[in-house]
């Protein structure tokens, strides 16, 4: 196949971004993500919109999801760019999925399955790397360099509260999504509480079975 056109879906701290970037590099395709594209632009005005709020920030502070119209613009913007891509945080409930059958077909999807006590450890102890970007999490993967440790930073929906109300939202936006494609019958599960590494080599296979 061309580059693949490559969906991973996921409860919030499933492991998406981690799979995401190995994804990105070893198959060359681009990450597109919707949280990493409102996080750079939370501060945008979208009244012109009529939305509850002016900007994307009030919606992810909270743990809400930003409104449909913001995040399909997002998405068809970047996909139309992409020779292949991972797509990650988007559909996010069914409007935005049927939105989506109309920007592209999709080669591979895939879901990362994690229990709900486990999220919220990983979340709760997720740290980032303002420098590179990078994911690390204070038990499970913690930097080696003291420096990268000292300029680590939480993001500000990874707080307990936020992180209940980020699950509340997926259980009841996102789910009915993961039902849809695996009622279509082209959900490829993978078992997201295995070790990185683990959840690497079956994501990796899967992909290269589909193509
Ligand atoms: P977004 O940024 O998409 O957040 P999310 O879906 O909540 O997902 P996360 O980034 O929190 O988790 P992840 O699955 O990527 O996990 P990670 O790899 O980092 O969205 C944020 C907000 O933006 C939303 O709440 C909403 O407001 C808005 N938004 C985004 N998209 C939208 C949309 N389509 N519509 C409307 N609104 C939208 O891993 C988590 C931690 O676990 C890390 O510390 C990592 O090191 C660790 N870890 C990863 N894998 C493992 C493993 N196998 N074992 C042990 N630890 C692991």
């Amino acid at each position: 196949m061309a580059q693949p056109r490559i969906l991973i879906l996921g409860a919030p701290g499933a492991g998406k971004g981690t799979q995401s970037s190995k994804i990105a590099s070893e198959f060359g395709v681009e990450h597109v993500t919707t949280g990493d594209a409102l996080r750079a632009n939370k501060g945008m005005d979208i009244s012109e919109m009529d939305t509850e709020y002016d900007t994307p920030r009030e919606y992810m502070d909270q743990g809400e999801l930003v409104p449909d119209e913001v995040v399909n613009a997002i998405v068809d913007e970047a996909l139309s760019q992409a020779d292949g891509f991972v797509l990650d945080g988007y559909p996010r409930n069914l409007e935005q999925a049927e939105e989506l059958e109309g920007m592209t077909d999709l080669d591979v999807v895939l879901s990362l399955d994690v229990g709900e006590e486990e999220l919220v450890h990983r979340l709760t102890g997720r740290r980032l790397d303002p420098e590179t970007g990078e994911i690390y999490h204070l038990e499970y993967n913690p930097p080696e360099d003291p420096e990268v440790e000292d300029r680590l930073e939480q993001r500000e929906d990874d707080t307990e509260e936020t992180v209940k109300e980020r699950l509340r939202v997926y259980r009841e936006n996102t789910e009915p999504v993961i039902d849809h494609y695996d009622g279509q019958g082209v959900l490829e599960r993978v078992d997201g509480e295995q070790a990185p590494d683990e959840v690497w080599a079956d994501v990796q296979a899967t992909i290269e079975d589909a193509a």
